[in-house]
């Protein structure tokens, strides 16, 4: 080849910022490596396991040998399923077909916007945001227009604040309850947002991983108010099995064949033995709850002491297992100041800054997912930690 190359842009991958969070967590593993004894509320996951039914499931699948690829688009047992839990759970009627499985919720993500918007396309999202969402919205080509959300909205996405958005937006990505403050789109403001979005023709998308999730009020799927958009769910969290990269979307009927082109392609199948196993999750309600009443426990908990230890939470969570906590009295860097704690008193938690770059990211995340003994704990450290700082 004769040719030599003078373009020298910038990879695509360079543009991406990390996901501070799992910086953090490497730390916190190396130093339990080392035998310190580390509390871990950084990362969003369940201390539970998966249900006993699940790993039971996936034993048997593993004993009967082959695991090779399923349908792009997921087994069609795993997709009937999921088609009876909205039925009975959600009083939804969807066809198992529009039920797509996917590679975590992470991969539902990529197959409803590549599969709905043109190239360059603009996704409305409200700050403080899942980091992940900006990140993958420009990995793909298109652009994150941030909205900046406050308190008086549950920290959320709404119609008011669409309206004050600069730029036109071709798609509007919601997630109710949320990461990181666990707010959630109240229901008249979901039917708004979804009315909204289907009169101007943009494509909304509904993350709703945090669903089973919730303690102060009953939390309502789109497809409650809308056929139109993308309903995006996983199993990694009301269901215990973040390892497990299991998830499911609910397409419109017109995207179905376009999201089995890119599935074939990108994916080719989501990992076999979670299909097998995960449709035993939803008979594990009484397990799985039993975890959800923990989270509870931890919330009030956590809700009662972290003010007192002069980590105030930003908002009463409604749902998912987090708090968002004000630093700013204490930092100008969260990140350091998730170094020190995680350094000086072995709890780790994440920082404000992967959530949002703006007012709201002077905070750290703390998970209420692990056992009540560790929040216990956790808070007794925070106490001596922020005490011995004074
Ligand atoms: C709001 C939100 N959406 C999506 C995900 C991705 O989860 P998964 O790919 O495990 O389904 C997470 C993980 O923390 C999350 O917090």
């Amino acid at each position: 080849m004769s040719h030599v190359k003078t373009d020298r842009r910038e990879p695509v991958g360079e543009e991406i910022q990390p996901f501070l969070v799992m910086d953090i967590l490497d730390r916190a593993n190396a130093l339990e490596a080392e035998g310190r004894s580390i509390i871990h509320m950084e990362a969003g996951q369940p201390g539970a396991p998966a249900p006993h039914a699940v790993r039971e499931a996936a034993r048997r699948a593993l004993e009967g040998g082959k695991i090779g690829y399923t349908e792009a688009l997921g087994q069609p047992g795993l997709r009937k399923r999921i088609a009876q839990y909205y039925g009975e759970q959600i009083g939804v009627d969807i066809a198992w077909r529009q039920i797509v499985i996917t590679t975590g919720s992470s991969a539902g993500f990529i197959l409803a916007f590549l599969s709905s918007l043109p190239r360059g396309a603009k996704i409305a999202l409200a700050a403080p945001y899942y980091p992940a969402y900006p990140n993958t919205i420009r990995a793909l080509g298109f652009y994150p227009v941030i909205l900046r959300s406050n308190a008086a909205s549950n920290f959320q996405m709404s119609v008011d604040l669409l309206e004050s958005a600069v730029q036109d937006v071709d798609g509007v990505l919601i997630a109710s309850p949320s990461n990181p403050t666990g707010g959630m789109i109240d229901d008249d403001e979901l039917d708004r947002l979804s009315t909204y979005c289907r009169d101007r023709g943009l494509v909304l998308f509904s993350d709703e991983i945090y669903h089973g999730l919730s303690y102060t009020k009953k939390e309502r799927s789109l497809l409650e108010y809308s056929r139109d958009g993308f309903v995006i769910n996983s199993f990694s969290k009301y269901y215990c099995m973040t390892g497990w990269r299991i998830g499911w979307t609910v397409v419109p009927e017109d995207r179905l064949r376009s999201v089995e082109r890119l599935s074939q392609n990108l994916y080719i199948s989501s990992p076999t033995l979670s299909q097998l196993a995960a449709p035993f999750a939803f008979d594990a309600v009484d397990e799985l709850n039993g975890h959800v009443r923990n989270y509870a426990q931890n919330r009030d908990f956590l809700l009662d002491s972290l003010p007192e230890i002069g980590l105030p939470p930003s908002a009463e969570p409604d749902g998912a297992f987090y708090l968002y906590c004000d630093v700013s009295r204490l930092t100008d860097s969260p990140t350091q100041f998730c170094v020190r704690m995680l350094e000086e008193c072995g709890v780790a938690c994440a920082p404000g800054n992967d959530f949002d770059t703006g007012s709201h990211a002077n905070r750290v995340r703390f998970s209420y997912a692990g056992s009540h003994a560790d929040i216990l704990e956790a808070a007794d450290r925070l106490a001596r930690w922020l005490g011995s700082k004074t």
